[in-house]
Parts: structure tokens; C-alpha cells; sequence
């Protein structure tokens, strides 16, 4: 019998559109012979729904939604049960809405509240089999201060940097300029848990950086300054695999933008997503500098400890190389750099279905109860404490 996967898109993040795109990629190139594929669309206001128009990109473009209808989600034997919210009863023909049984989960989801963890912590208690990295890994790659942290402790290149809280800002003001300044401009502001280059602007003095200060701090408690490379380029490549079973992807070089690459060089500017004409694959380098990035690109996968496809973007500086960040759901699940390596969308679909099966079976291998029946021995010794 087929697997039913449900598609989970959307979400309340500001990636909620890159994700529609990711996710009608996925159902649009999932192995039907295989899988039974199923949209579960996220509403930013946080309402799932179900329904077969989900299934067309120009519904969510006209953001018309007639045939769908709001399920909330439950669990069962390891599955995600689709019910239909309770307060709504019949459908248009007097039929009572059906539940929906999903055996495994599809993350096509990019973000905060959805690529960090948070959703992941929902199937990953429940039993539920889902793809991409588990609820640790997911929350270390969005939060950037906590990725740098680990980065660190396994000696990859990164660029000068600090950070600091919102919080903070009011009373260590002073200070906090001053240890940013001394990295020296120009420099980049970040906040730590975004993505899509969402509230990221250069400053090239302290006005600016003020300025940047006030727009990071919008987005998030905690904000990161770095050195800004200038002339840089961008490199980025994909690995999957799960521990130490790792496969590495071309590298491909975005080009064509301007400072750095804004939300609209990457969805907007192309033609569809982040076109093929402003990307280089392979990337144009040498190649001892593309088994450097390959190197780290593998190292940066294990020390976040990630599972199925990861996609470590790199900043190079003449020949000096820089890992900048690792994305737990890549945007298309970069299915562009697998490609050139002979494999098809499909099978990198198949590939982190299996991982993510992989993960879970690994999950269901440990012992998660010890019975030492320790509230009947309290009774017997009469101790609460
Ligand atoms: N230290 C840096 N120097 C120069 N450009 C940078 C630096 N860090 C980031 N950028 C540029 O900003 C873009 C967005 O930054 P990134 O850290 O990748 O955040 P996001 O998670 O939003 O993608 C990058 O794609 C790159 O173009
Ligand atoms: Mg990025």
C-alpha cells in the first residue's frame, strides 16, 4: 500500500511564500508510485487546512481557497490524524467532513515556527516520521549566534562577529557600539533567527549602524553584527545523508546582486525562484577552494546533525573561505545542485523520505521508559521528597 505523506507548507514566518513554491515542487515531483501525496497548508494565522485546491499554485495566488476546510491535528499509532475542526459540521452537500490518516510528514516549510524546531517538537513527540533535521538540529540551524557557537567548537571559518540582546541594547548601549565598531566597517547587522535575508542591512557608520540596530531589533531578541566582506562571493552547496553517511552536491555561485542578496534578488528577480540565469553551476572556483567547501560543507552538516538535505551557504573572500550559514530546509530543497550529480528531484524526494524513516527508526530504537517503580517504593517508605 501507498504511504500517504502529508505536505506540511506555509506557517506563520516571513518565508511563508518561499515555502508554497518549495512545497508544490515537492508534490508536483513526489514518486507516485510510491507516496500519496497530500498539501496540509499552514495559514499565517496558523490554521491547517486540507482540500484539494491547495494542490494549484494559482489559488494561493488569488488566495482563494473554496473547497478547503480547517482540520486540527491529532495523533494515533505513530500517525498524524487530520480532524475536521470542530466547529465546522457538515459540507456544502450535507456530508460530514472526513479525517485524514498521514503516515509521514513532509516539512517543506522555511522559517521561525517551522524550520527551528517548533513544528518538529509536535511530530517528533508524537511518533510521528517527519523529513529533515531533528528538533536540536533544527533549532541550532535558525538560531545564528547558537550556529556560530557551534561552528566554533569545530574550527570552521567564520567572519568576525558579535552579538548581543534586545534587551540589553537600552542600558549597555556604549559598550555595545564600541565592541561592534572595533570589528570595523563596514559592517552587516542580522537578526539571529530569520531567514530570506529579512531585517539584514550594511552599515557604513554609526548612523547607519544605529539604523540597522533599530531594524534587526524589530525582528528578534537577539542581534548579530559582523564584518561585511566586501566584493565577496557566495557559494553554496548541499549535502544529505544522516550521521555519517554523507553525500555532497555541486556547488552553485548566486549571481548577480548587487550588496548582498535581498529577499527579491532571491524569489523576486527571477524568473521562478531564484532563476537558473542567476545562478552558476557548478560554481566557477578552483578546485582545491571546492574541496575546502566541500570539506566544511560536510563538517558543518555533522556538527549541527542534521538529517536528509542541508543546504551550507559559504562567503569567499578572494581564497579565504568563510562558512556564513546552514539552512536545515533549503529553499526547493536545493534540488537545482543535485541535478548536475545525476540525481533526479524525484529521487532526492525519495532519498529524504528514507532518511527521515531512518531517523525515526533510529528515535524508536531508544529506551524510553525505566521502571523502577519508583511511586510505589515512596509509599513504601513514606518519603515524598
Ligand atoms: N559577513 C557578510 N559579508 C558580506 N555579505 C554578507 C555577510 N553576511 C551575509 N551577507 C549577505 O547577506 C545575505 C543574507 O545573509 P544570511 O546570513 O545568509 O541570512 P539569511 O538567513 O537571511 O539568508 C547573504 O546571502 C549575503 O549576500
Ligand atoms: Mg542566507
Amino acid at each position: 500500500m501507498k504511504k500517504s505523506v502529508g505536505i506540511i507548507i506555509g506557517g506563520k514566518s516571513v518565508e511563508h511564500e518561499v515555502s508554497i513554491i518549495t512545497g508544490m515542487q515537492v508534490f508536483d515531483n513526489i514518486d507516485r508510485n510510491l507516496y500519496e501525496p497530500k498539501i496540509i497548508y499552514i495559514q499565517k494565522d496558523g490554521k491547517w487546512l486540507i482540500g484539494n485546491c491547495l494542490h494549484d499554485i494559482n489559488n494561493y495566488k488569488r488566495k482563494e481557497f473554496k473547497d478547503t476546510y480547517e482540520v486540527l491535528p491529532g495523533f494515533k499509532n505513530n500517525k498524524l490524524i487530520l480532524y475536521p475542526h470542530p466547529e465546522i459540521k457538515t459540507s456544502f452537500f450535507g456530508k460530514k467532513y472526513p479525517a485524514h490518516e498521514i503516515d509521514m510528514v513532509f516539512l517543506a516549510l522555511h522559517g521561525t515556527n517551522v524550520e527551528d524546531g517548533a513544528i518538529q517538537g509536535l511530530f517528533q513527540m508524537n511518533g510521528v516520521p517527519f523529513t529533515f533535521s531533528s528538533v536540536l538540529s533544527s533549532a541550532v540551524g535558525m538560531d545564528k549566534v547558537v550556529m556560530k557557537k557551534v561552528f566554533q567548537s569545530y574550527n570552521l571559518p567564520l567572519v568576525e562577529y558579535m552579538w548581543f540582546y534586545r534587551s540589553s541594547f537600552e542600558d549597555e548601549r556604549d559598550s555595545i557600539l564600541n565592541e561592534a565598531e572595533k570589528i570595523g566597517y563596514p559592517l552587516i547587522v542580522k537578526p539571529a533567527n530569520l531567514g530570506s535575508s529579512v531585517g539584514i542591512s550594511k552599515a557604513n557608520n554609526l548612523n547607519e549602524l544605529l539604523f540597522a540596530i533599530e531594524v534587526a531589533m524589530s525582528y528578534d531578541r537577539k542581534v548579530i553584527v559582523e564584518k561585511c566582506l566586501e566584493n565577496v562571493r557566495e557559494i553554496n552547496c548541499a549535502v544529505m545523508g544522516y550521521e555519517n553517511d554523507l553525500e555532497v552536491s555541486l556547488c552553485e555561485e548566486p549571481v548577480g546582486w548587487k550588496e548582498f542578496l535581498t529577499y527579491e534578488d532571491k524569489y523576486i528577480n527571477g524568473k521562478k525562484g531564484l532563476s537558473q540565469s542567476k545562478r552558476r553551476i557548478p560554481a566557477d572556483i578552483e578546485e582545491n577552494i571546492e574541496e575546502q567547501i566541500i570539506n566544511y560543507a560536510k563538517e558543518a552538516f555533522k556538527a549541527v546533525d542534521c538529517c536528509g538535505n542541508a543546504r551550507i551557504d559559504f562567503l569567499l573572500d578572494g581564497n579565504n573561505i568563510f562558512v556564513n550559514e546552514i539552512n536545515t530546509i533549503p529553499g526547493s530543497i536545493s534540488f537545482y545542485l543535485w541535478e548536475g550529480k545525476g540525481i533526479t528531484f524525484k529521487q532526492l524526494i525519495n532519498k529524504i523520505i528514507e532518511l527521515g524513516e531512518l531517523q525515526h527508526s533510529q528515535r524508536n530504537m531508544n529506551i524510553v521508559s525505566y521502571d523502577i517503580d519508583l511511586l510505589n517504593k515512596m509509599r513504601a517508605s513514606g518519603k515524598h521528597k
